[in-house]
């Protein structure tokens, strides 16, 4: 293989790989780092099952190469478990709302929401709308899950 070497973090680890300068991030995530919990559903940044954060920043991962990601910070939907193995606020809000069904789509939504709260710890309905706009769920009907928003919301701003 004719490989780049890439340095990043992905999830506080220094990661070092030599990858196919074609190779898309989220194939890297799941297949050389093992990372499943990033789902790849469309591969054309339509669906945001594969969202993660570059830099703090949500991104669809199947629209970046591995070597854009280089001397990036990367976060993954494993980085939000507690250090004690305990869903997360914001998957516990997801738990106890029924805000998931197959469950495909929830690690993109769960990426997206996060990022969203850290700016926005009081979103009104209309805001969370829109931000989980560019994520699709073929299960739920979205009430649930802006209902776990709203309850994830209530707990970061408290
Ligand atoms: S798999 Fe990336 S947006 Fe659908
Ligand atoms: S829970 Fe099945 S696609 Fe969202």
């Amino acid at each position: 293989m004719d490989g780049v070497k890439i340095n990043l973090k992905v999830n506080g680890q220094d990661i070092s790989r030599e990858v196919d300068s074609r190779l898309l991030l989220s194939d890297f995530i799941r297949e050389s780092l093992y990372l499943t919990g990033t789902h790849i559903g469309c591969e054309h940044g339509v669906c945001g099952a594969c969202t993660i954060h570059v830099n703090g920043d949500p991104v669809r991962s199947c629209l970046m190469l591995a070597v854009q990601a280089d001397g990036c910070e990367v976060k993954t939907v494993e980085s939000l478990i507690q250090e004690n193995g305990k869903l997360n606020y914001l998957q516990q809000a997801f738990s106890d709302n029924h805000a998931l069904q197959c469950g495909f789509c929830t690690p993109g939504f769960l990426m997206t929401v996060s990022g969203f709260l850290e700016e926005n710890s009081k979103p009104s309905e209309d805001e969370i709308k829109k931000c989980i706009s560019g994520n699709l769920c073929r299960c739920t009907g979205y009430s649930n899950i802006i209902k776990a928003v709203k309850q994830a919301a209530q707990t970061v701003s408290n």
